[in-house]
């Protein structure tokens, strides 16, 4: 591979989420996860026999601990230490969230001790010379919310204006970078049709009207942050998979037509002019040949899902129809072995130098994630970060691919 040069002042970092890893969480999913927990270990062989690393993290996946965040990486206190990782990993940018059930545990009370504590993380990240990208809501409620509804309730749009306009007012002057929703289409999917995660609805009227409510969610969250701040650049995590045909017969080129529609671009065409960028997250193709799913499967993450780093081009090539800057919010995969992990980032960053070759606006790219994490309905035996958790000490181990993504990140140059 010859050698690779990024465009000039391209952000290199890695992104998180509240829930994920602050740990000591009160929100509709830690009551889910009480809730849940024995169910989710019972049915773990029944769901995942099919995994080819099944047998790697049988252990894990039958124990019932496994599925309650709890403490999690501990980084609600911790989180000093998680900046010098980025910083000794030459990173320049962060994504994290803010947790609603935190800032706002009561309807309309505000908790200004926990605000100050995002206050802080966001200027021990300026003083690292790090930019941060915060993301408003990653997918926990807080309970008067849920209890209600949800994205459901019919005043979500106006509950979420207030909580941004509290902590736009108390945090903007710090902020450049807001992404108000992450994958709005993915956590809809999961607890309105599934019937997955919470609240586990089945019900296509649902999954409907929570994508609506997220729209005008979004589309208010958007104006409060002009309002106070117009310089501010404003956007959505979005999830999008590349649907890719085998061969363009007009059967496959109908279910590609109606896929990229109904996945791809419906929320973002929606949200419109309201967005400053796009921000990525990409981890799955799917194949098409007369029906969906016809992946090769050749290798597969422990989460089973294809590796296939290059699919990051097609997904790039098919946003430039907006026009704007786009920022990889997520792209990454689960290997506890690092060794697809070494091989997946410097392939994925090659497609998405390709990309940018061919005219891509690329601004940034996060890698998920820094840490390992609570993967949702997983739990802990999935792991994503750059960095090692151990569940028991939480001492942090970084990991030979992040050493490899650091020497990337520090010259903007990749090598072969
Ligand atoms: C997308 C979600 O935003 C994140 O929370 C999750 O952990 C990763 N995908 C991996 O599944």
């Amino acid at each position: 591979m010859p050698k690779l040069e990024f465009p000039e002042g391209f952000l290199w970092g890695a992104a998180t989420a509240s829930h994920q890893i602050e740990g000591g969480q009160h929100n509709d999913w830690s009551e889910w996860e009480a809730a849940n927990a024995e169910r989710l270990a019972a049915e773990s062989e029944a769901s995942f026999r099919w995994n080819p690393n099944w047998k790697k993290f049988e252990k894990e996946a039958i124990d019932p601990a496994n599925y309650l965040s709890g403490i999690a990486c501990d980084s609600w206190n911790r989180y000093e230490e998680d900046f010098d990782i980025l910083s000794e990993l030459h990173l320049k940018a962060y994504r994290f969230s803010i947790e609603w059930s935190r800032i706002e545990p009561e309807e309309g009370v505000f908790d200004e001790t926990a605000i100050d504590r995002y206050r802080q993380m966001i200027r021990s990240l300026r003083a690292r010379g790090i930019e941060p990208f915060v993301t408003l809501w990653h997918w926990t409620l807080p309970l008067w919310l849920s209890e209600r509804g949800g994205t459901t309730a019919s005043d979500f749009p106006e509950r979420f204006r207030i909580y941004t306009e509290k902590i736009v007012s108390s945090l903007g002057n710090d902020v450049k970078f807001w992404i108000t929703l992450n994958e709005p289409d993915v956590v809809s999917s999961h607890a309105y049709m599934k019937g997955a995660w919470p609240p586990q609805k089945k019900s296509v009227r649902l999954f409907l009207k929570s994508i609506h409510r997220l729209i005008d969610a979004h589309r208010l969250a958007y104006a409060t942050i002009k309002e106070n701040f117009p310089e501010a650049q404003i956007g959505i995590a979005k999830h999008q998979v590349v649907f890719e045909m085998v061969r363009p017969t007009p059967v496959n080129r109908a279910l590609k037509a109606a896929a990229d529609y109904g996945w791809n671009l419906y929320f973002l065409n929606r949200i419109g002019k309201h967005q400053d960028f796009i921000g990525l997250n990409h981890y799955n193709r799917n194949v098409i040949d007369n029906g969906f799913g016809k992946n090769p499967n050749e290798r597969q993450t422990d989460f089973g899902w294809e590796f296939h780093p290059e699919s990051i081009y097609q997904a790039l090539m098919e946003l430039r129809r907006y026009g704007k800057p786009i920022y990889i919010t997520e792209n990454g995969l689960a290997d506890a072995s690092d060794e697809l992990r070494r091989e997946f980032i410097p392939r994925a960053l090659a497609a998405m130098h390709h990309a940018i070759a061919d005219g891509v606006d690329v601004r940034g790219y996060f890698y998920w994630s820094l840490l390992d994490n609570f993967e949702w309905d997983k739990g802990y035996w999935l792991r994503f970060g750059l960095v090692a958790v151990d569940r028991t000490t939480q001492g942090r181990a970084i990991r030979e691919s992040a050493r490899a993504y650091a020497r990337i990140a520090e010259t903007n140059t990749l090598e072969s």
